[in-house]
Formats: structure tokens, C-alpha cells, sequence
């Protein structure tokens, strides 16, 4: 097998992340709602079972949980409910003593309607803090300033009685966005990131970056033709609240921040287009994201062809020295083994693990966990509470329940005569666990961690090239998405079957292969390479 000799790589580069969505993970006091405590009894599991090399935390800041955490009252802070200061240290201790790195995420677009700025802010309009929020009279009918939208539903203004006067928030009303045009308050955030980077924090998933400039003329977004009458949000274009250009030097500033230390790094949040999408990289002399999430394939159509083209036209877009990145799970989305279907979710994760670039994996995914339905009487989410008549759409505590570790009452998330957890277990916790897959040599977990494994030696998988290819047939070209990854003194071939057929692939290659790993776990061994076939929903990684 191939030996990982280069070390010119960065770690955000070479390693696998994944993203832990801290209620839901572990819960070490019976409270019902994970914590750190939780999250440091089960760095083993994250380390040694499933080989991840970097974990991000969503939110562990103080917080009134209006939306979950991203609505953060002290930037350097830790809940209550999640643990104490004592616990984050120990926790990043622990982490860095198990070679891994921990990345936090950053909320600077908005904070809580209760953080001492906004309290400030809202105070009166005279106060210093006034412009440090975006502040709006009235249109001249009495209503909003504008038909600006919030994604959870209404409109991105709520007036404020004691001042007259609108406050601009892009998600729910307690979520207040940031005036990045007053000169004090990127300042002010980069103390926040300053705090938690001299504590020896990795870096930070950067939440909604390429909204915190907005339009300073204010205008009204154009209605989008394209809209299916389906999320009242997305009637609009988004034309003046998103993707501003003036965002690329905030994103700027930031970076040099983390630049001031050694081996950080940041993570964007941002739903775009490639073209767009790419300039959050910044350029060699302004240097923006490390990596700009890449988002292409986490609502896609499961479609071989689509999918391919996707990850082409990425490729194709990326400038020279831009590292990619992909992302199939997170905890706005629904769950990775119900869009793509149980009987895919194996070929998707082959795929999330040996395409060029640093895979996130969202916790559970691993082991195939599934949308939990939510009755109505659970249902926590903002944008489902606020607009239930499209809950089951735009809902995300499906994606958000506890991991399942054991085959014990909470799944081994909580105690068994702990609190019920914040949200219903999944009813199949009992098969789908753990501790009964570790068990099972054959087990989504048993997959996962063995691609990790090869992963974590495969110079090709780490850093070699990416090329796809036609096949043999329409029907296989359309069905299969097959691609190899190259390097030096590695050859790799990914085959992936899209369909619940089988498919003779028709390779452009010849010769024997040696299959190293099939998402069915019932072959390995020498293959001939131009009459290969894949099983209904297989995908295989061969050593050519
Ligand atoms: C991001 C987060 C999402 C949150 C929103 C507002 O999209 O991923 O969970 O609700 O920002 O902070």
C-alpha cells in the first residue's frame, strides 16, 4: 500500500471534518440536551473508530436559543447548558491530544436581540451603539422599510415602538444583523475571534459570510421568475442582502486575523453558484476563506449524470491554487440517507470521501442515520414553528436528533433515566446504532471507517488528481458515475452505481484491478477491469 510521504499539505487540506451539532451529540448530565462534557466522552469514537482528523462545534455560546445558538448574547462565552469555560479547555486539551483539530463556528452576520450591543443598539437612537445594527424609518405608509424577507418567514423587519424606527434581521426576530459599514464592529467581532484563537481554537465555520454587507441604498429585490410558490423567501432574488461585492474586503480583514497565528483556518458558509462561490477564496495577494463550503451537491437530484457534471464544472472552476471542499449532510438539510435514499447513502459517502478536496461529514452520517419525522407537538425549529403549513419542508429538527450510540432507552445519548432528549429518538436507534455496527463487520460504520482508514494512507485519495470519464454504454454513462484519482505512485479508480440495476461499466481500461473496497463489503480482490459490473447500488474503489 501507498505511503503518505508528502507533507507540504495543510491539515484542513489532507483531513476529514465533521461537524457536530452540540444538543444533539452527547449528553453527559441527563439533562436531555448534549453538552461538551458529552462531546469529550466520545473523542475516542471520533478519533480511533471513525478516523476523523478535525471537529466543528455549531454554536456552544451563551445564548437565549431563539434559533438553536445562532443567536449568540456573549461571543466569549460558553452556555450553561453545554458546560463551563473548564469544560471547552479540557475539551480542546483533549482533542489536541488525540491529533485532532476543533473548529467553532462564527456568527458575525447577526447576534441575540439580547447580546449588551444590541440592548444598547435599541436603547435609543442616540446611543453610540445606534448604527452598530441597520436601523430603517418607516416607508412613508407607516409599513416596512422595504420588501426585504427573512428566510424563516415574514419580513426582515420588526419595529421597535420605543424608537420609531425598523431593525433589519435576516433570520428570526431575535437575530438582529450587524452593521459591518460602522467602523467599530468588525473590530469588535475580531476580538471575539481573537479570544477563542489565542485559547488555541483551529479556526471557524463562518456562518451566512457572504451576507453581512447589504445594499446601502436599500433596495427592493427583484421578484425570482423561477419561484415555485413553495418558501415564501425564495419568491425573491436576493440581489442586495447576499453576495454583495463589498463583503470580499470584510472577508479580508478576517482572514488576516487568523493569519496572525499558525495553521488556522476559516470555513464559509455560502449557498452560490461556482462563479460566485470561488471569489470567496479571495486572491493570492487579498486572501479570503481557506475554503468556501461547497454546497453543490447537497440538495442535487441523486443523478449520476448531474452529479458529474456538477463535480466537473467545480473542478473547472476552481483558480489554480484553491483547494475544493465537499459537503453532502448538515444540520439545515435533510438527512443524507433520505435524500439520496438508505439503499445510496453507502455509494454517497464513497463518493463524499474520495472526491479531490476536504470532505465535511455531518455526525450520524456514518452511520446512516435518517430524518427523524417530528410530531407537531415537538416541532422546535424556527421556520417550521413560524410557517407550519410548510414545516415538513423547511423543518430541520428531522436532521437534529440524537445521535444513536447503543440499543439503550435515548440511544445511549442520554442515560436511560435521564430527561427525555430535546428531540424524539429515531425509531430504528435500536438497529441502527454504534455499538450494534461495530459489531457487524459488514455495518455502514464498518464501510465508513475502513474508507477513512484507506483514506488516511492514500496519497491519490489525500492530494492526488481527479478526471471522470464516459463509459461504455449510454446506459452505464448514465447510471454511473465513475472518476480516478492519481497520484505519483497510486492509482485509483471510483465506481460508483447510481441506479438499483446492475451495470456493466465498460471501462476505458484494461487489465487486472484489485477491488480495495466495495459499499456492499462482499468483495475485494483482483477484478478485470474491462468486463467490471457493478452490483445495484454498489460503488467501489479499485487500486489499478
Ligand atoms: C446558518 C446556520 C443556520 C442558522 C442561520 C442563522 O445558515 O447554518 O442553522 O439558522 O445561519 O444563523
Amino acid at each position: 500500500m501507498p505511503n503518505d510521504t508528502k507533507n507540504k499539505y495543510f491539515w484542513w487540506q489532507t483531513g476529514v471534518i465533521y461537524q457536530i451539532y452540540p444538543r444533539s451529540f452527547m449528553d453527559s448530565d441527563g439533562d436531555g440536551i448534549g453538552d461538551l462534557n458529552g462531546i469529550i466522552q466520545r473523542l475516542d469514537y471520533l478519533a480511533d473508530t471513525i478516523g476523523v482528523d478535525a471537529i466543528w462545534l455549531s454554536p456552544i455560546f451563551p445564548s437565549p436559543m431563539h434559533d438553536f445558538g445562532y443567536d449568540i448574547s456573549d461571543y466569549r462565552g460558553i452556555h450553561p447548558m453545554f458546560g463551563s469555560m473548564n469544560d471547552f479547555d479540557r475539551l480542546l486539551k483533549e482533542t489536541h491530544g488525540r491529533g485532532m483539530k476543533l473548529l467553532l463556528d462564527l456568527v458575525p452576520n447577526h447576534t441575540s436581540d439580547e447580546h449588551p450591543w444590541f440592548l444598547e443598539s435599541r436603547s435609543s437612537r442616540e446611543n453610540p451603539k445606534r448604527d452598530w445594527y441597520i436601523w430603517r424609518d418607516p416607508s412613508p405608509d407607516g409599513g416596512v422599510p422595504n420588501n426585504w424577507l427573512s428566510h424563516f418567514g415574514g419580513p426582515a423587519w420588526t419595529f421597535d415602538e420605543k424608537t420609531g424606527q425598523y431593525y433589519l434581521h435576516q433570520f428570526v426576530r431575535q437575530q438582529p444583523d450587524l452593521n459591518y459599514r460602522h467602523p467599530e464592529v468588525l473590530p469588535a467581532m475580531v476580538e471575539a475571534m481573537r479570544f477563542w484563537l489565542d485559547k488555541g481554537v483551529d479556526g471557524f465555520r463562518v456562518d451566512v459570510i457572504s451576507k453581512m454587507m447589504k445594499d446601502p441604498l436599500f433596495r427592493d429585490e427583484p421578484p425570482d421568475p423561477a419561484w415555485n410558490g413553495v418558501r415564501p423567501y425564495l419568491s425573491l432574488l436576493h440581489t442586495y442582502t447576499s453576495n454583495m461585492q463589498d463583503v470580499h474586503p470584510v472577508i479580508h480583514e478576517m482572514r488576516k486575523v487568523l493569519d496572525l497565528y499558525d495553521d488556522r483556518m476559516m470555513v464559509g458558509e455560502i449557498y452560490l453558484p461556482n462563479a460566485d462561490l470561488v471569489k470567496y477564496y479571495g486572491t493570492p495577494e487579498k486572501r479570503e476563506c481557506h475554503l468556501p463550503f461547497n454546497f453543490q451537491l447537497i440538495a442535487a437530484p441523486w443523478e449520476a449524470t448531474l452529479v458529474r457534471k456538477m463535480v466537473d464544472d467545480y473542478e473547472a472552476a476552481l483558480p489554480p491554487d484553491a483547494w475544493p471542499n465537499w459537503v453532502l449532510g448538515n444540520h439545515d438539510r435533510h438527512r443524507l440517507a433520505t435524500r439520496v435514499t438508505p439503499a445510496q447513502a453507502r455509494v454517497a459517502n464513497m463518493m463524499l470521501l474520495t472526491l479531490r478536496g476536504t470532505p465535511t461529514c455531518y455526525y450520524g452520517d456514518e452511520l446512516g442515520m435518517e430524518n427523524v419525522p417530528i410530531p407537531p407537538e415537538y416541532v422546535q425549529d424556527p421556520p417550521a414553528v413560524n410557517q407550519p403549513e410548510i414545516a415538513h419542508i423547511v423543518g430541520r429538527d428531522p436532521e437534529r436528533t440524537p445521535m444513536q450510540w447503543d440499543d439503550s432507552p435515548h440511544a445511549g445519548f442520554s442515560s436511560p433515566d435521564a430527561k427525555r432528549p430535546w428531540l424524539p429518538v429515531a425509531d430504528n436507534y435500536k438497529m441502527v446504532n454504534v455499538e450494534s455496527q461495530l459489531k457487524d463487520k459488514k455495518s455502514f460504520l464498518n464501510f465508513f471507517r475502513t474508507l477513512t482508514d484507506y483514506r488516511n494512507i492514500s496519497p491519490a485519495l489525500k492530494f492526488g488528481s481527479y478526471r471522470s470519464f464516459d463509459l461504455g454504454s449510454a446506459e452505464a454513462t448514465g447510471h454511473c458515475f465513475v472518476y480516478e484519482r492519481k497520484a505519483e505512485k497510486e492509482h485509483l479508480l471510483v465506481a460508483l452505481n447510481f441506479s438499483g440495476q446492475e451495470q456493466k461499466l465498460g471501462l476505458p481500461f484494461s487489465g487486472t484491478g484489485k477491488i480495495l473496497l466495495s459499499t456492499t463489503m462482499n468483495r475485494t480482490g483482483d477484478v478485470d477491469l474491462s468486463g467490471l459490473t457493478l452490483q445495484p447500488n454498489e460503488g467501489c474503489l479499485i487500486f489499478l
